[in-house]
């Protein structure tokens, strides 16, 4: 089996870095057997691609949209037909088109800059009405992946263009990858897509379900939810409601929560695993519609509700011996503040498979 070439990702809780250890510790050391893979809160697709290069039946899940369409490529889809010619096509007007301006709009000096956003208006709306759905898909992946890297803290949380545009010198921020021009970031992506995009011989599929409506199940399911620290409030809806909203373009303008400076667009936004105190219930009910599995949770031992108190949790269900393992010390590359927390795996192992 050839060396496994991971897609790069900026996305705020991507498992990239360790899925290697996780994958071990699954198969190796908890010694799980099985055949197919439900990621119910997928993101970046990390777990769900290397289950796939493993050559498992895999479904990857999210709540999002924009991130259903990152699942389907690396995950569904098994090629990349588009070009690098082909995705710069998608910034010229097609005449008998009447384009509409929404983040020229709305989103003036708020993330990108005014070329930058008429770029996006015309882009995005070209690659809706694209047909092919590989193409489709590879258009959006790359366009998400080039906004994320062009923004501070590869995030939509802020209004903080000015942040950007006005920095001058310090030990923060990539002022060089924000300015790269979206045409530049798209060769970079293309190449990767050529790369990564796999065929496992199995059919793989992705869902855009909330976790706790998500009908599909798996051999295996794993679990890796927002976490909560006891000063963090941020969701990951704030975090990336811009993206979502590119992908519901023509909703955007009857969405845009005005009273908010970063003009969060409130499409897809839910409390579910995103509250604090709802947490331990939502993991309750996610893991009883998953009884007939194993199950496998990442969690951090710095999160609210405590480590303790998930595996409390799990300690009351007769169905699984509870595994936990400590990862060791990471620092998500998108955490600045240095703390040094650790990961922690629990693996739920179903006595009756
Ligand atoms: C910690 S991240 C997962 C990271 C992922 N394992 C990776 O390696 O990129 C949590 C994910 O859960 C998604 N999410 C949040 N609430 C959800 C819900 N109720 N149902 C399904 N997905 C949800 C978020 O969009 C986010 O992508």
């Amino acid at each position: 089996m050839p060396d496994i070439v991971l897609p790069q990702t900026r996305y705020y809780g991507s498992k990239r870095k360790i899925v290697d250890k996780i994958w071990n510790i699954i198969v190796n050391e908890a010694d799980l057997e099985f055949d197919s893979v439900l990621d119910i809160f997928g993101g970046s697709a990390s777990f769900s691609y290397f289950a796939k290069f493993h050559n498992k039946q895999v479904f990857y899940n999210d709540i999002f949209q924009f991130n259903f369409l990152i699942g389907k490529k690396l995950i569904e889809q098994s090629t990349n037909e588009l070009t690098y010619e082909n995705a710069i096509r998608f910034f010229e007007k097609v005449p008998e088109i009447n384009y509409l301006k929404y983040i020229s709009e709305y989103y003036n000096d708020i993330y990108f800059t005014d070329e930058e956003n008429d770029q996006i208006d015309i882009y995005i709306q070209n690659v809706i009405a694209e047909e092919n759905e590989n193409i489709k898909c590879s258009a959006l992946y790359i366009l998400f992946q080039s906004c994320l890297m062009k923004r501070p803290y590869n995030l939509f949380h802020r209004k903080n263009l000015n942040m950007r545009v006005n920095y001058t010198t310090g030990s923060f921020g990539n002022k060089q990858t924000w300015e790269k021009s979206f045409q530049e970031l798209f060769i970079r992506f293309i190449n990767e897509l050529n790369e990564v995009c796999i065929d496992n011989g199995r059919i793989n599929t992705a869902h855009n379900y909330t976790a706790l409506n998500c009908p599909i199940t798996a051999d295996l399911v794993y679990i890796d939810p927002p976490y909560f620290t006891k000063g963090s409030s941020t969701s990951y809806h704030s975090k990336y409601h811009f993206l979502e909203g590119l992908v519901n373009y023509n909703d955007i303008p009857d969405n845009i929560n005005f009273e908010k400076k970063n003009r969060e667009i409130t499409i897809n936004s839910s409390k579910e695993f995103e509250n604090k105190k709802n947490f331990l219930n939502d993991l309750r009910s996610l893991i009883n519609r998953h009884l007939n599995s194993h199950i496998v949770i990442s969690y951090r031992n710095n999160g609210v509700p405590s480590i303790e108190q998930i595996g409390d949790l799990l300690r009351g269900f007769a169905e699984f011996e509870i595994l936990e393992y400590n990862l060791g010390k990471y620092n998500y590359a998108l955490n600045k503040n240095n703390k040094l927390n650790e990961e922690v795996l629990f693996v739920c192992k179903n006595i009756n498979l």
